[in-house]
C-alpha cells in the first residue's frame, strides 16, 4: 500500500553560533524519525517542549529540508535539501497553523483568502475560482455573507475555520496541523475544537503536532516525538 507520508530516519541538525570567539555547535532538533500515514488516517506527534515536533510539522510540509533521512508523499521521494520542491508535490500538503490571528492576511477579505490558491496554481476561470470559494465558505460552516469580510470580522473559531478552508481548496493529500508556538493553552483548546469540527466534515490523512496525549482526536494515532534535545518520555 502506498502510504501519503512516509519518512525513514528523518534528521533536522541546526548550527548554533557561540559569538565571535566560540566554536559553533550542532543541535540535532529531530533525531531519526520513523513514520508512516495511510490514506484517511491521522497521526498526533506527541512530546515535551523542544523535543521537536514543530521542526517535524515543518519538514513533512515541505517547509523547511531536513538534513538527513528520506521522505516521501504519495509514494514520490522528496530531494531533501536539494533545490525546489516541484510545484505538484508541493499543492498535495498544506499546513494549517493553529493561530489564525498570525496566518491570515488582516487586509485579505476570505473570498480572496481562498480563490487565492487556485490563482496560484492553477488555470481556473475568475468565475469558478469564486465558485468554488463560496462551497467552501459553506463546507466549512460559514455562508456566501462572510466572502467580503476580512479576518478580523470573523471570531477565534471561525477564523480557524477560514485557515483550514484555505488549506483545503487544493484538495491535498495531507494536512500537517501545526500547534502554535505563542497562542495561550485556552486559545490553543477553543480553537482545536473549532478545527476537530472541521476535520469531522473532511476525510483527509492528518498529521499533527501537539504537546500533550489529551489534545488528540479519538481517532488515529499518537507517536513519541522523535528523539530531539529533549529525551524524555512523553507525560
Ligand atoms: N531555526 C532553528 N535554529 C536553531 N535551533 C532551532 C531552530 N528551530 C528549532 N530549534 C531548536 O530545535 C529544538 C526543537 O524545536 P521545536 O520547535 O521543533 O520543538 P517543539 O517540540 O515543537 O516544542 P514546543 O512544544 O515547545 O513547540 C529546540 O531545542 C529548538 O530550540
Ligand atoms: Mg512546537
Amino acid at each position: 500500500m502506498t502510504h501519503v507520508v512516509e519518512g525513514q530516519a528523518l534528521t533536522q541538525d541546526y548550527v548554533i553560533s557561540a559569538g565571535m570567539f566560540g566554536k559553533p555547535k550542532l543541535l540535532r532538533a529531530v533525531k531519526g524519525a520513523n513514520f508512516a500515514v495511510e490514506q484517511g488516517k491521522t497521526l498526533a506527534i506527541v512530546g515535551e517542549s523542544g523535543s521537536g515536533k514543530s521542526t517535524l510539522a515543518r519538514i513533512i510540509a515541505l517547509i523547511d529540508p531536513a538534513t538527513g533521512g528520506t521522505l516521501k508523499i504519495d509514494g514520490q521521494p522528496v530531494a531533501i535539501g536539494k533545490g525546489r520542491v516541484p510545484r505538484a508535490l508541493r499543492s498535495k500538503v498544506q499546513m494549517v497553523f493553529q493561530n489564525p490571528y498570525g496566518s491570515l492576511n488582516p487586509r485579505q477579505k476570505v473570498g480572496d483568502v481562498l480563490m487565492e490558491p487556485l490563482l496560484l496554481n492553477t488555470d481556473m476561470p475568475a468565475s469558478e475560482r469564486h465558485d468554488r470559494a463560496e462551497a467552501m465558505l459553506k463546507r466549512v460552516g460559514l455562508g456566501p455573507e462572510h466572502f467580503n469580510r476580512y479576518p478580523h470580522m470573523f471570531s477565534g473559531g471561525q477564523r480557524q475555520r477560514i485557515a483550514i478552508a484555505r488549506a483545503i481548496m487544493l484538495n491535498p493529500k495531507l494536512l500537517v496541523l501545526a500547534r502554535s508556538e505563542k497562542s495561550p493553552a485556552r486559545q490553543a483548546n477553543r480553537s482545536g475544537v473549532a478545527r476537530r469540527r472541521v476535520e469531522s466534515r473532511i476525510s483527509r490523512t492528518v498529521f499533527r503536532s501537539i504537546t500533550r496525549l489529551r489534545s488528540c482526536g479519538r481517532r488515529g494515532r499518537a507517536a513519541p516525538a522523535a528523539c530531539g534535545p529533549c529525551r524524555r518520555a512523553p507525560r
